[in-house]
Protein backbone atom coordinates (compact mmCIF):
# COMPACT_ATOMS: atom_id res chain seq x y z
CA UNK A 1 0.00 0.00 0.00
CA UNK A 2 0.84 3.79 0.49
CA UNK A 3 1.68 4.68 -3.41
CA UNK A 4 0.36 7.24 -3.81
CA UNK A 5 -1.12 8.64 -7.71
CA UNK A 6 -0.91 12.57 -7.87
CA UNK A 7 -0.52 12.99 -4.22
CA UNK A 8 -3.79 11.12 -3.22
CA UNK A 9 -3.90 7.84 -2.18
CA UNK A 10 -3.77 4.76 -4.87
CA UNK A 11 -7.29 3.01 -4.75
CA UNK A 12 -6.08 -0.10 -6.59
CA UNK A 13 -3.53 -1.63 -4.64
CA UNK A 14 -4.87 -1.65 -1.01
CA UNK A 15 -3.09 -4.51 0.61
CA UNK A 16 -0.07 -4.06 2.36
CA UNK A 17 2.89 -6.79 1.96
CA UNK A 18 2.94 -7.41 6.09
CA UNK A 19 0.23 -7.36 8.35
CA UNK A 20 0.39 -4.43 11.02
CA UNK A 21 -0.36 -6.30 13.77
CA UNK A 22 -2.88 -4.33 16.27
CA UNK A 23 -0.25 -3.06 19.72
CA UNK A 24 2.86 -4.98 18.63
CA UNK A 25 5.55 -4.04 21.02
CA UNK A 26 8.69 -2.31 20.43
CA UNK A 27 12.08 -4.40 21.58
CA UNK A 28 15.51 -2.94 21.22
CA UNK A 29 18.75 -4.53 21.42
CA UNK A 30 18.96 -3.32 24.86
CA UNK A 31 16.04 -5.10 26.04
CA UNK A 32 16.87 -8.28 24.18
CA UNK A 33 21.01 -7.65 25.90
CA UNK A 34 19.55 -7.80 29.15
CA UNK A 35 17.06 -10.51 29.24
CA UNK A 36 19.89 -12.40 28.18
CA UNK A 37 22.21 -10.85 30.50
CA UNK A 38 19.70 -12.29 33.13
CA UNK A 39 19.78 -15.86 31.66
CA UNK A 40 23.00 -16.10 31.93
CA UNK A 41 23.40 -14.88 35.55
CA UNK A 42 21.70 -17.49 36.39
CA UNK A 43 18.78 -15.05 38.31
CA UNK A 44 16.21 -15.27 36.48
CA UNK A 45 13.49 -15.33 38.93
CA UNK A 46 13.01 -12.21 41.56
CA UNK A 47 15.99 -10.29 41.93
CA UNK A 48 17.79 -7.67 41.39
CA UNK A 49 16.52 -6.33 38.42
CA UNK A 50 12.93 -6.39 39.78
CA UNK A 51 14.37 -3.94 42.34
CA UNK A 52 16.04 -1.55 39.89
CA UNK A 53 12.72 -2.02 38.22
CA UNK A 54 10.69 -0.84 40.95
CA UNK A 55 13.31 2.13 41.67
CA UNK A 56 12.36 3.35 38.43
CA UNK A 57 9.03 3.38 39.13
CA UNK A 58 9.20 5.19 42.23
CA UNK A 59 11.58 8.22 40.38
CA UNK A 60 8.71 7.62 36.91
CA UNK A 61 5.62 8.25 39.45
CA UNK A 62 6.90 10.04 42.48
CA UNK A 63 5.03 7.50 44.69
CA UNK A 64 6.65 6.56 48.02
CA UNK A 65 6.46 2.62 46.82
CA UNK A 66 5.95 0.35 44.00
CA UNK A 67 5.54 -2.96 43.81
CA UNK A 68 5.99 -4.99 41.03
CA UNK A 69 4.10 -7.86 39.88
CA UNK A 70 3.17 -10.18 37.25
CA UNK A 71 0.49 -8.49 35.61
CA UNK A 72 -2.53 -5.91 35.99
CA UNK A 73 -4.87 -7.90 37.35
CA UNK A 74 -2.66 -9.37 39.89
CA UNK A 75 -2.20 -5.63 40.74
CA UNK A 76 -5.67 -4.91 41.01
CA UNK A 77 -6.74 -7.63 43.08
CA UNK A 78 -3.73 -7.50 45.41
CA UNK A 79 -4.52 -4.02 45.84
CA UNK A 80 -8.00 -4.69 46.78
CA UNK A 81 -6.93 -7.19 49.09
CA UNK A 82 -4.86 -4.85 51.34
CA UNK A 83 -7.44 -2.67 50.83
CA UNK A 84 -9.56 -5.47 53.68
CA UNK A 85 -12.19 -5.80 51.03
CA UNK A 86 -13.94 -8.85 50.91
CA UNK A 87 -18.00 -10.38 51.24
CA UNK A 88 -20.46 -7.70 51.79
CA UNK A 89 -18.17 -5.31 50.58
CA UNK A 90 -19.09 -3.14 47.52
CA UNK A 91 -16.79 -1.49 44.64
CA UNK A 92 -17.69 0.33 42.36
CA UNK A 93 -16.95 0.37 38.73
CA UNK A 94 -17.26 0.84 35.63
CA UNK A 95 -18.65 -1.61 32.82
CA UNK A 96 -16.55 0.24 29.77
CA UNK A 97 -13.19 -1.82 31.10
CA UNK A 98 -11.48 -4.66 30.26
CA UNK A 99 -12.84 -7.94 32.28
CA UNK A 100 -9.98 -7.95 34.49
CA UNK A 101 -11.36 -4.71 36.32
CA UNK A 102 -14.09 -6.88 37.82
CA UNK A 103 -12.94 -10.23 37.88
CA UNK A 104 -10.51 -8.81 40.55
CA UNK A 105 -13.23 -7.47 43.33
CA UNK A 106 -15.08 -10.67 42.49
CA UNK A 107 -12.07 -12.87 43.36
CA UNK A 108 -11.95 -10.40 46.75
CA UNK A 109 -15.70 -11.92 47.16
CA UNK A 110 -16.32 -8.12 47.19
CA UNK A 111 -19.63 -7.14 44.94
CA UNK A 112 -18.32 -4.78 41.63
CA UNK A 113 -21.25 -1.84 41.22
CA UNK A 114 -20.84 -1.02 38.04
CA UNK A 115 -22.39 2.32 37.13
CA UNK A 116 -22.75 3.70 33.37
CA UNK A 117 -19.94 6.45 32.02
CA UNK A 118 -20.26 9.38 29.64
CA UNK A 119 -20.76 8.54 26.41
CA UNK A 120 -18.08 11.42 25.23
CA UNK A 121 -15.20 10.89 27.29
CA UNK A 122 -15.72 6.93 28.11
CA UNK A 123 -14.95 7.25 31.42
CA UNK A 124 -16.99 6.82 34.76
CA UNK A 125 -19.25 8.96 35.71
CA UNK A 126 -18.69 10.92 38.72
CA UNK A 127 -22.45 11.95 39.39
CA UNK A 128 -23.60 8.56 38.68
CA UNK A 129 -20.84 7.55 41.66
CA UNK A 130 -21.85 9.59 44.14
CA UNK A 131 -25.85 7.51 43.07
CA UNK A 132 -24.16 4.39 43.56
CA UNK A 133 -22.78 4.89 47.29
CA UNK A 134 -24.65 2.74 49.68
CA UNK A 135 -23.55 1.89 53.59
CA UNK A 136 -21.48 -1.00 52.11
CA UNK A 137 -19.78 0.83 49.77
CA UNK A 138 -15.68 0.77 50.71
CA UNK A 139 -14.05 2.09 47.11
CA UNK A 140 -14.07 3.33 43.64
CA UNK A 141 -12.03 1.89 41.05
CA UNK A 142 -11.97 4.19 38.43
CA UNK A 143 -10.43 3.13 34.66
CA UNK A 144 -8.50 5.50 32.38
CA UNK A 145 -9.69 4.18 29.62
CA UNK A 146 -7.71 4.63 26.00
CA UNK A 147 -4.98 7.00 28.61
CA UNK A 148 -7.53 9.57 29.49
CA UNK A 149 -7.89 10.48 32.70
CA UNK A 150 -11.14 9.91 35.00
CA UNK A 151 -12.40 13.09 36.70
CA UNK A 152 -10.10 12.53 39.94
CA UNK A 153 -11.17 15.46 41.68
CA UNK A 154 -15.11 14.51 41.65
CA UNK A 155 -13.87 11.17 42.61
CA UNK A 156 -11.87 11.88 45.59
CA UNK A 157 -14.77 14.17 46.72
CA UNK A 158 -16.80 11.43 46.81
CA UNK A 159 -14.27 9.32 48.83
CA UNK A 160 -13.85 11.85 51.20
CA UNK A 161 -17.42 12.47 51.72
CA UNK A 162 -17.97 8.63 52.22
CA UNK A 163 -14.54 7.34 53.70
CA UNK A 164 -13.88 5.42 50.73
CA UNK A 165 -10.70 4.28 49.19
CA UNK A 166 -9.74 4.88 45.44
CA UNK A 167 -7.75 2.19 43.50
CA UNK A 168 -7.12 3.81 39.85
CA UNK A 169 -6.98 1.09 37.13
CA UNK A 170 -4.00 2.96 35.23
CA UNK A 171 -3.24 -0.17 32.64
CA UNK A 172 -3.66 2.25 30.03
CA UNK A 173 -2.41 5.44 31.96
CA UNK A 174 1.74 5.10 32.62
CA UNK A 175 2.27 8.92 30.98
CA UNK A 176 -0.80 10.70 32.10
CA UNK A 177 -1.14 13.51 34.62
CA UNK A 178 -3.77 14.81 36.54
CA UNK A 179 -3.44 18.66 37.64
CA UNK A 180 0.40 18.07 36.96
CA UNK A 181 0.23 14.98 39.21
CA UNK A 182 1.75 11.78 37.31
CA UNK A 183 -0.94 9.28 37.84
CA UNK A 184 0.26 6.76 40.31
CA UNK A 185 1.16 9.34 43.15
CA UNK A 186 -2.61 10.97 42.92
CA UNK A 187 -4.66 7.95 45.23
CA UNK A 188 -4.44 5.70 47.25
CA UNK A 189 -3.33 2.95 45.20
CA UNK A 190 -2.95 3.01 41.48
CA UNK A 191 -2.22 -0.25 39.13
CA UNK A 192 -0.21 -0.79 35.73
CA UNK A 193 -0.35 -2.74 33.47
CA UNK A 194 3.02 -3.81 31.32
CA UNK A 195 1.00 -6.33 28.70
CA UNK A 196 2.57 -6.67 25.41
CA UNK A 197 0.00 -4.12 23.62
CA UNK A 198 0.53 -1.20 26.37
CA UNK A 199 2.40 1.79 26.00
CA UNK A 200 5.63 0.12 27.25
CA UNK A 201 5.94 -3.85 28.42
CA UNK A 202 7.60 -6.53 30.14
CA UNK A 203 5.96 -9.24 28.00
CA UNK A 204 2.98 -9.88 31.08
CA UNK A 205 3.27 -7.35 34.08
CA UNK A 206 1.86 -4.96 36.32
CA UNK A 207 3.19 -2.55 39.17
CA UNK A 208 1.15 -1.11 42.56
CA UNK A 209 2.17 2.33 43.51
CA UNK A 210 1.59 3.41 46.84
CA UNK A 211 2.76 6.05 49.62
CA UNK A 212 1.41 4.11 52.31
CA UNK A 213 4.05 1.99 53.18
CA UNK A 214 1.49 -0.30 55.34
CA UNK A 215 -0.55 -1.45 51.78
CA UNK A 216 2.79 -1.53 50.02
CA UNK A 217 4.54 -3.64 52.44
CA UNK A 218 1.37 -6.34 52.47
CA UNK A 219 1.02 -6.35 48.56
CA UNK A 220 4.58 -7.45 48.91
CA UNK A 221 3.92 -10.19 51.17
CA UNK A 222 0.95 -11.28 49.72
CA UNK A 223 2.55 -11.63 45.79
CA UNK A 224 4.70 -14.07 47.14
CA UNK A 225 2.66 -16.79 49.15
CA UNK A 226 2.58 -14.40 52.33
CA UNK A 227 5.81 -15.08 52.84
CA UNK A 228 7.95 -12.26 55.40
CA UNK A 229 9.70 -9.81 53.48
CA UNK A 230 12.47 -10.71 50.71
CA UNK A 231 11.60 -14.38 51.64
CA UNK A 232 12.76 -14.48 47.02
CA UNK A 233 15.99 -14.16 48.88
CA UNK A 234 16.30 -17.17 50.68
CA UNK A 235 18.36 -19.25 47.92
CA UNK A 236 20.93 -15.96 47.51
CA UNK A 237 25.09 -16.01 48.23
CA UNK A 238 24.21 -15.28 51.42
CA UNK A 239 23.33 -18.92 52.17
CA UNK A 240 19.94 -20.19 52.97
CA UNK A 241 17.73 -18.27 55.05
CA UNK A 242 14.04 -19.58 56.54
CA UNK A 243 11.37 -17.73 55.87
CA UNK A 244 7.72 -17.71 57.60
CA UNK A 245 4.07 -17.09 56.05
CA UNK A 246 1.99 -14.80 57.70
CA UNK A 247 -0.74 -14.72 55.19
CA UNK A 248 -2.04 -17.54 52.63
CA UNK A 249 -1.02 -15.17 49.61
CA UNK A 250 -0.48 -15.51 46.35
CA UNK A 251 1.99 -16.44 42.93
CA UNK A 252 2.45 -12.85 41.61
CA UNK A 253 5.66 -11.75 41.68
CA UNK A 254 7.24 -10.49 38.73
CA UNK A 255 10.84 -12.45 37.26
CA UNK A 256 13.87 -10.52 36.78
CA UNK A 257 13.38 -11.42 32.91
CA UNK A 258 10.79 -9.54 32.99
CA UNK A 259 12.11 -6.38 34.12
CA UNK A 260 15.18 -6.45 32.46
CA UNK A 261 12.72 -5.88 29.33
CA UNK A 262 10.93 -2.93 31.48
CA UNK A 263 14.27 -1.51 32.64
CA UNK A 264 14.84 -0.27 29.01
CA UNK A 265 11.41 0.44 28.09
CA UNK A 266 10.62 2.69 30.47
CA UNK A 267 13.40 5.31 30.10
CA UNK A 268 12.06 5.88 26.11
CA UNK A 269 8.01 6.76 26.98
CA UNK A 270 8.53 10.23 27.17
CA UNK A 271 10.06 9.74 23.28
CA UNK A 272 7.33 7.66 22.52
CA UNK A 273 4.86 9.27 24.11
CA UNK A 274 6.01 12.63 21.51
CA UNK A 275 5.73 10.21 18.85
CA UNK A 276 2.03 8.63 20.04
CA UNK A 277 1.10 12.63 19.97
CA UNK A 278 2.21 12.89 16.65
CA UNK A 279 0.33 9.87 14.98
CA UNK A 280 -2.60 10.99 16.86
CA UNK A 281 -2.24 14.32 15.28
CA UNK A 282 -2.12 13.11 12.19
CA UNK A 283 -5.25 10.70 12.69
CA UNK A 284 -7.50 13.74 13.91
CA UNK A 285 -6.54 15.66 10.49
CA UNK A 286 -7.10 12.66 8.43
CA UNK A 287 -10.16 11.60 9.69
CA UNK A 288 -11.96 15.42 10.50
CA UNK A 289 -13.72 15.21 7.29
CA UNK A 290 -15.23 11.76 7.25
CA UNK A 291 -18.48 10.41 8.66
CA UNK A 292 -17.30 9.02 12.16
CA UNK A 293 -16.92 9.83 15.50
CA UNK A 294 -13.17 11.03 16.71
CA UNK A 295 -12.10 10.80 20.36
CA UNK A 296 -12.79 13.63 22.82
CA UNK A 297 -10.60 16.57 22.79
CA UNK A 298 -8.42 16.10 25.71
CA UNK A 299 -8.72 17.77 28.81
CA UNK A 300 -6.70 20.39 29.21
CA UNK A 301 -6.57 19.93 33.44
CA UNK A 302 -4.50 16.45 32.74
CA UNK A 303 -2.35 14.95 30.38
CA UNK A 304 -3.77 11.99 28.36
CA UNK A 305 -1.25 9.03 27.90
CA UNK A 306 -2.27 8.28 24.42
CA UNK A 307 -2.96 4.56 24.79
CA UNK A 308 -5.82 3.98 22.13
CA UNK A 309 -6.84 5.57 19.08
CA UNK A 310 -10.51 4.82 18.87
CA UNK A 311 -13.16 5.96 16.38
CA UNK A 312 -16.95 5.44 16.32
CA UNK A 313 -18.30 3.85 13.38
CA UNK A 314 -21.99 4.69 13.24
CA UNK A 315 -23.83 2.77 10.74
CA UNK A 316 -26.00 5.40 10.31
CA UNK A 317 -23.58 7.84 9.11
CA UNK A 318 -20.69 5.34 8.26
CA UNK A 319 -23.00 3.34 5.82
CA UNK A 320 -21.45 0.25 7.30
CA UNK A 321 -21.21 -1.36 10.78
CA UNK A 322 -18.33 -1.12 12.99
CA UNK A 323 -17.30 -5.03 12.49
CA UNK A 324 -17.51 -4.28 8.30
CA UNK A 325 -15.07 -1.37 9.10
CA UNK A 326 -12.47 -4.14 11.05
CA UNK A 327 -13.04 -6.19 8.32
CA UNK A 328 -12.44 -4.22 5.37
CA UNK A 329 -8.88 -2.85 7.06
CA UNK A 330 -8.18 -6.63 7.82
CA UNK A 331 -8.35 -6.72 4.59
CA UNK A 332 -6.39 -4.44 3.77
CA UNK A 333 -4.22 -5.50 6.03
CA UNK A 334 -4.39 -3.46 9.23
CA UNK A 335 -5.33 -5.05 12.40
CA UNK A 336 -8.08 -2.83 14.70
CA UNK A 337 -9.01 -3.37 18.00
CA UNK A 338 -12.29 -3.13 20.30
CA UNK A 339 -11.72 -1.80 23.63
CA UNK A 340 -14.08 -2.71 24.86
CA UNK A 341 -17.53 -4.72 24.47
CA UNK A 342 -18.51 -3.78 27.53
CA UNK A 343 -18.83 -6.41 30.57
CA UNK A 344 -22.69 -6.35 31.17
CA UNK A 345 -23.20 -7.61 27.70
CA UNK A 346 -20.91 -10.61 28.23
CA UNK A 347 -22.30 -13.71 29.33
CA UNK A 348 -20.98 -14.23 33.40
CA UNK A 349 -22.11 -10.67 34.48
CA UNK A 350 -25.13 -10.92 32.29
CA UNK A 351 -26.19 -14.03 33.53
CA UNK A 352 -25.20 -13.53 37.19
CA UNK A 353 -26.48 -10.07 37.56
CA UNK A 354 -29.27 -10.15 35.04
CA UNK A 355 -28.27 -7.20 33.17
CA UNK A 356 -29.67 -5.61 29.98
CA UNK A 357 -27.94 -3.36 27.18
CA UNK A 358 -30.15 -0.40 28.62
CA UNK A 359 -28.67 -0.60 31.96
CA UNK A 360 -25.73 0.99 30.80
CA UNK A 361 -26.91 3.20 27.57
CA UNK A 362 -23.58 4.43 26.89
CA UNK A 363 -21.37 1.86 27.81
CA UNK A 364 -23.73 -0.57 25.16
CA UNK A 365 -23.42 2.57 22.55
CA UNK A 366 -19.82 2.84 22.44
CA UNK A 367 -19.76 -0.95 23.02
CA UNK A 368 -21.43 -1.32 19.29
CA UNK A 369 -19.19 1.34 17.52
CA UNK A 370 -15.78 1.87 18.89
CA UNK A 371 -12.78 0.49 17.21
CA UNK A 372 -8.90 1.06 17.97
CA UNK A 373 -6.64 1.98 15.71
CA UNK A 374 -2.98 1.14 15.35
CA UNK A 375 -1.15 3.55 17.60
CA UNK A 376 2.62 2.70 18.45
CA UNK A 377 5.91 4.65 18.45
CA UNK A 378 7.34 1.65 16.09
CA UNK A 379 4.59 2.78 13.50
CA UNK A 380 6.75 4.22 10.18
CA UNK A 381 5.00 7.22 8.53
CA UNK A 382 4.32 4.53 5.77
CA UNK A 383 2.33 2.77 8.26
CA UNK A 384 0.05 5.79 9.40
CA UNK A 385 -0.27 6.80 5.60
CA UNK A 386 -1.41 3.08 4.95
CA UNK A 387 -3.94 3.52 7.88
CA UNK A 388 -5.30 6.51 7.07
CA UNK A 389 -5.86 5.51 3.21
CA UNK A 390 -7.30 2.02 4.80
CA UNK A 391 -10.19 3.66 7.12
CA UNK A 392 -10.46 6.43 4.04
CA UNK A 393 -11.08 3.57 1.52
CA UNK A 394 -13.29 1.72 4.27
CA UNK A 395 -15.45 4.16 4.48
CA UNK A 396 -15.44 5.82 0.87
CA UNK A 397 -15.97 2.35 -0.91
CA UNK A 398 -19.55 2.53 1.67
CA UNK A 399 -20.62 5.65 -0.24
C1 LIG B 1 -8.19 -1.45 31.66
C2 LIG B 1 -7.42 -2.69 31.96
N1 LIG B 1 -7.37 -3.13 33.22
C3 LIG B 1 -6.66 -4.21 33.55
C4 LIG B 1 -5.97 -4.94 32.61
C5 LIG B 1 -5.21 -6.17 33.02
O1 LIG B 1 -3.87 -6.03 32.73
P1 LIG B 1 -2.90 -7.31 32.69
O2 LIG B 1 -3.07 -7.95 31.36
O3 LIG B 1 -1.53 -6.73 32.89
O4 LIG B 1 -3.30 -8.19 33.80
C6 LIG B 1 -5.98 -4.52 31.29
C7 LIG B 1 -5.23 -5.29 30.27
O5 LIG B 1 -5.53 -5.36 29.13
C8 LIG B 1 -6.73 -3.37 30.94
O6 LIG B 1 -6.76 -2.94 29.69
Amino acid sequence: MSTRVGGRPDLRSPRRENYLTFGAPSIGEAEIEEVVDSLRSGWIGTGPKVGRFEELMREYTGARFAIALHSCTAALHLSLVASGLGEGDEVITTPMTFCATVNAILHTGATPVLVDCDRDTQLIDPQRIADAVTSRTRAILPVHLAGRIADLDAIHSIAMRHDLGVIEDAAHALEGRHRGRKIGSVSDLTCFSFYVTKNMTTGEGGMVTTDDPDAAARIKMYGLHGMDRDAWKRYSDNGYRHYEVHFPGFKYNMMDIQAAIGLHQLPRLPAWMGRREEIWRRYDEAFASLPVVRPAPADPENTHARHLYTLMIEPERAGITRDEFMMRLHEMGIGTGVHYRALHLHAYYRERWGYRPEDFPNATWISERTVSLPLSPSLTDEDVDDVIHAVQRALGGAR
